[in-house]
């Protein structure tokens, strides 16, 4: 909120309080955050309005907010915005055309047409790196996915604290096949498919993340380190 940042340095203390109020906030949503994944079966689209184009802008908003440390590469379209993320989205509407089309295409799209049959809507997130679709290992690619990421978890928390069910795939055909279908530029790479969920309609299969119950306590992926005092 821009005016929280400015208050921070009007009111240092006040600021505080407002620092102290959104880091609960914070906390109870990052926990509250899980993979949902609706597949109706077969995957006829579900009724509903979906999720409007007002309410997409209004999670993409603070998604954009994410740090980024290096501009995307001019040579992969970078001068468009200096982000090293791109979002492609479909509504409800576009969800459920495309299911038709990956049907037609010759490698098998398996549960992903489930999923957009239940999809309120889907963003995908891609990101540019440095050499276009055959990219190398380089510290510059791996800041571009680092901040890619970071806007992709900022988008997850915003619906979630918007009590809009949310899921954050690799895209199976979606990262590849369906590139050219979709308008998506050969130089980017997909790092999530993100779908959006109505309510989970009763006789809807709902299937958590894989490694939901896997997560540990930070004790047991985190070391304090004792430098010795000379
Ligand atoms: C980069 C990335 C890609 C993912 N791709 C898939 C995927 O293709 N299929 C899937 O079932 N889950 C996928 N997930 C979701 C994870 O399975 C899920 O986050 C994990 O099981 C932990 O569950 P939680 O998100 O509820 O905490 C992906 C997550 C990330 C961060």
């Amino acid at each position: 909120m821009p005016w929280a940042f400015e208050t921070r340095f009007l009111l240092p203390h006040a600021a505080a309080c407002v620092a102290s109020d959104a880091m609960g906030k914070i906390d109870d949503i990052a926990k509250a955050r899980r993979t949902v994944k609706l597949l109706p079966d077969p995957p006829e689209p579900l009724t509903g309005a979906g999720l409007s184009r007002e309410v997409v802008d209004a999670l993409l908003e603070p998604a954009g907010f994410a740090p980024f440390h290096r501009a995307a590469p001019a040579a992969r379209g970078g001068e468009g915005a200096v982000e090293p993320w791109r979002v492609h989205a479909l509504d409800k509407t576009g969800c459920a055309a495309l299911i038709p089309r990956l049907n037609e295409m010759p490698k098998s799209p398996g549960k992903v047409v489930n999923m957009l049959a239940a999809a309120d809507a889907l963003l995908l997130v891609t990101w540019l790196p440095e050499e276009g679709r055959d990219w190398t290992a380089s510290d510059l690619n791996m800041e571009h996915i680092a901040a890619t990421g970071a806007m992709i978890q900022t988008l997850l928390l915003a619906a979630t604290e918007r009590g809009i069910g949310n899921y954050w795939s690799s895209g199976g055909v979606l990262a590849d096949e369906a590139f050219d279908l979709l308008g998506i530029g050969r130089e980017e790479r997909l790092l999530g498919a993100i779908f959006l969920w109505p309510d989970a309609p009763e006789g809807v299969e709902a299937k958590p993340g894989k490694l939901r119950g896997q997560r540990r306590a930070p004790m047991h992926w985190t070391r304090w380190i004792e430098v010795p005092v000379s």
